[in-house]
């Protein structure tokens, strides 16, 4: 018997003339369960975004770091709608700076020189206006970019399991550190080598095999609870005698 079917008021044991609907499952399921079934979360998603209940815009970009295939990019996106800042793609900005694509810039330069325009590239981006960032792979291994973003934004890990991730990156070729050899073998090494790193991140939230609004949900309501934690901003001394 799984924790769902112990949980009263949930789909099986509510009464079949029980005229609540889904909402009764919301209310009763979290305090009595601890846990929530997929299928209670996704409807908590989806009513959250109809009813309106935007959730607040933080002060700070959020970034988004891991493995390629975590879905960095797809989450951003809808994470940036959904929070009402621009989305920005690290890897797409460095292409733009170099007016060439990563495969080309490893390909020809190598890797040392990516990571070098990686830096500075989301170095930039981060110190211009809010947004939600999507960062590469291998950005948040880099000891000064992973400052600087603890500094200008709040960092979230999406977090994947190997089958996930093989899944995700078999849908394209043109990652440079996947050409050669074989994938499963070259991810469970960075998986070894960089979640370590990944988990210094400010919050961490498992990347499902699902709809991306299930992912999002937990996100943003991971986003929320960091940011109630966070200590206020207390103003500068020169700020508040200029108020004064
Ligand atoms: C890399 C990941 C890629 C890209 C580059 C290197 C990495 O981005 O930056 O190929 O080191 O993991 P995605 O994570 O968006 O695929």
């Amino acid at each position: 018997m799984s924790v769902r079917d112990d949980c009263p008021g949930n789909a099986v044991n509510r009464p079949a003339d029980d005229t609540r609907g889904r909402l009764y499952a919301r209310v009763d399921l979290w305090p009595v369960c601890g846990s929530l079934a997929v299928l209670d979360e996704a409807f908590n998603a989806e009513w959250m975004a109809m009813s309106g209940a935007a959730p607040s815009t933080p002060s700070r970009s959020v970034v988004l770091v891991g493995l390629m295939g975590a879905g960095k990019s797809n989450i951003g996106r809808r994470l940036a709608n959904r929070l009402h800042l621009p989305f920005v793609d690290a890897d797409s900005e460095i292409e733009a700076a170099a007016g060439t694509t990563i495969e080309e810039i490893f390909e020809r330069h190598g890797e040392a020189y990516f990571r070098d325009g990686e830096r500075r590239v989301i170095a930039r981006l981060l110190d211009g206006p809010v947004h939600v960032l999507a960062t590469g792979g291998g950005a948040f291994m880099d000891a000064q970019t992973r400052a600087r973003i603890r500094q200008r934004g709040i960092s979230v890990w999406l977090r994947a399991d190997i089958e996930l991730l093989l899944a995700r990156v078999a849908r394209r070729d043109n990652r440079p550190l996947l050409k050669d050899g074989d994938r499963r073998a070259i991810l469970t090494e960075l998986i070894e080598k960089r979640h370590p790193i990944y988990a210094e991140a400010d919050i961490i939230v498992d990347s499902i095999d699902g709809p991306p609004e299930l992912t999002l949900s937990r996100v943003i309501s991971e986003l929320q609870r960091f940011r109630a934690n966070e200590p206020p901003i207390v103003p500068d001394a020169s700020t508040s005698r200029a108020a004064e």
